[in-house]
């Protein structure tokens, strides 16, 4: 492969906070090696409908410490079809960009992969909320996430104690549990539910409240996975059954904003550091990831092979903390 002249930068998919940490280090760790940065707007279909700008060292100062993405994002239906992905590689083309990082999720590697192939190479940076990137223990703006559900979590246990309520609340996680799983341990739920694991509503989540009762306690917190249940007809049937006043809240997108915490502004200051130097060294399709608690790069290919699941010894943390 010829020496890379041209790199260009997109984030794709949901926002993550940290992406403006990443982005920063993909440009300054190329302009350190003189490489010319192209940034893409709204994720792949800024690149197939050539939404593409020169940056410099100063296109990215006083991002680091900004929640969203300052490229913006997209899920780009187009991109998923061959005509989109020949479409973007012919446009990466004419801007002359000679490999491309792309800052995202798991589709948005896809993506990544099938531009490969088109010839243009291109190398991802894993960044979701969601942390279930199986090739990855660690995706940007997770901490971030947990940080923000964890403040709010909090000040919905000052009034549940003060009135002795229960309280459900719905954090994200349509396919994953992660969130809910770390914030039901860092918060002192009662109960957690998540998508990955089955769950009988009167065993898994009426019975420990009854059961907590019993014990002394007199409010209870229930946090539940996006896509693991409704929580408004739940915090109903609690109430109901338990006779303890019970609120329902969602979270949302509330999840997904914010300045990153140190950890996200770190973790992705050196995948973006990564990325660039990977393919400055010739290395290309790759996916730069954290394993053994280090960042380094795999192969693309090999890293879609690789499957994460919720650890059971999590789990049963979660469980015996509640006691
Ligand atoms: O992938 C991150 C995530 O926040 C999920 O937890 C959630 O299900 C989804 O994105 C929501 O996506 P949108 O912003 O398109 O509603």
């Amino acid at each position: 492969m010829e020496k890379i002249k041209t790199i260009g930068v997109l984030t794709s998919g949901g926002d993550a906070p940290g992406m403006n940490a990443a982005i920063r280090s993909v440009v300054r760790t190329a302009k350190f090696n003189d490489i010319k940065v192209m940034g893409v707007r709204k994720g792949y279909n800024g690149l197939i409908n050539g939404d593409i700008f020169e940056m410099t060292s100063r296109s990215v100062s006083d991002t680091l410490q900004r929640g969203g993405t300052i490229l913006q994002t997209a899920r780009c239906k187009e991109f998923s079809t061959p005509e989109g992905v020949k479409k973007g590689a012919q446009l990466a083309r004419i801007f002359g960009i000679d490999a491309l990082v792309v800052i995202g999720g798991d589709g948005s590697f896809r993506g990544a992969r099938e531009l490969s192939a088109e010839g243009i190479p291109s190398i991802g940076i894993p960044a979701t909320i969601d942390n279930d990137i199986g090739c990855t223990e660690y995706c940007i703006g997770f901490d971030t996430a947990l940080n923000t559900a964890k403040d709010a979590i909090d000040k919905l246990r000052d009034t549940a104690t003060s009135h002795e309520r229960s309280s459900v609340v719905q954090v994200m996680g349509h396919n994953a549990g992660y969130i809910a799983l770390y914030v039901a341990i860092a918060c002192g739920a009662e109960v957690v539910i998540i998508p990955e694991n089955e769950y009988c509503f009167e065993t898994d989540v009426l019975r420990p409240i009854i059961e907590g009762k019993h014990r002394g306690k007199s409010h209870f917190l229930v946090i539940v996975a996006e896509g693991a249940g409704d929580v408004f007809p739940m915090a109903e049937e609690i109430e109901r059954t338990t006779k303890i006043a019970t609120t329902a809240t969602i979270l949302g997108h509330i999840q997904r904003g914010g300045s990153p915490t140190i950890q996200d502004r770190l973790v992705a200051s050196e995948m973006g550091f990564t990325a660039v130097e990977a393919l400055l060294q010739g290395e290309i399709n790759r996916l730069v990831v954290v394993k053994n608690n280090k960042v380094t790069h795999i192969c693309m290919d090999e890293g879609f092979d690789i499957k994460k699941s919720i650890s059971e010894d999590v789990v049963r943390l979660a469980k015996v903390m509640s006691w």
